[in-house]
């Protein structure tokens, strides 16, 4: 799928680490956050085309977006049961270009302060035991390993298809 990637001298350093505008998907975001769904998860890990779609706009919950040139640069969707006082982080990502400038841990913050006035008390997540960068970040923002599950995955991801579940009292 093309990407319709900028170059690196388009976007500029400086914009990479400027702070982009945290907002609701929209429908003219799907394909941006296609690409970074690709981009982040290969192959079958990846969410179909159907799949994200429902997430975006039809799951019980929220899919919010930093945009940065126009474009969304990171997503996070998180979702929850009518009633539930917990929520789940389904999916999370940012574009590889611009990794380690704050908008994972952002996107993060901003899906909980979302959730908040729904009488969500608590975030819930699965991650993979060898996806560092992603536990670091959470264990930064307090969610902490209250398991260990095998085989959580039908594909290997991060080089194993076992699961930390993290949680965090918000
Ligand atoms: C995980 C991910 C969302 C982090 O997004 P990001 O915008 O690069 O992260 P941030 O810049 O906000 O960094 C937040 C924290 O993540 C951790 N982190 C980010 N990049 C890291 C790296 N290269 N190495 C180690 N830790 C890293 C750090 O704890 C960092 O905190 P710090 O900046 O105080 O050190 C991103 O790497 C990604 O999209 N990965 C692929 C998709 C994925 O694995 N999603 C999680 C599925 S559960």
């Amino acid at each position: 799928m093309d990407r319709k990637e900028p170059s690196g001298k388009e976007r500029g350093k400086d914009s990479l680490k400027a702070e982009g505008v945290i907002r609701k998907a929209e429908p003219s975001d799907f394909e941006d956050v296609m690409n970074i769904e690709n981009a982040c998860f290969p192959g079958e890990l990846a969410y179909s085309r159907q799949q994200m779609r429902y997430l975006l706009f039809k799951a019980n919950g929220v899919t919010l977006v930093e945009v940065r040139d126009g474009r969304a640069a990171g997503y996070i969707t998180a979702v929850f049961r009518r009633g539930s006082e917990i929520a789940g982080i389904e999916t999370i990502g940012v574009d590889p270009r611009c990794r380690g400038s704050g908008i994972g841990a952002r996107l993060l913050r901003a899906a909980e302060e979302w959730m908040k006035p729904w009488g969500i008390k608590s975030f819930r997540l699965e991650v993979s035991i060898g996806n560092e960068q992603a536990i670091s970040m959470y264990e930064k923002a307090g969610y902490r390993i209250t398991e260990t599950i095998d085989n959580y995955y039908i594909y290997e991801h991060h080089g194993t298809r076992s699961v930390y579940r993290m949680e965090k009292d918000l």
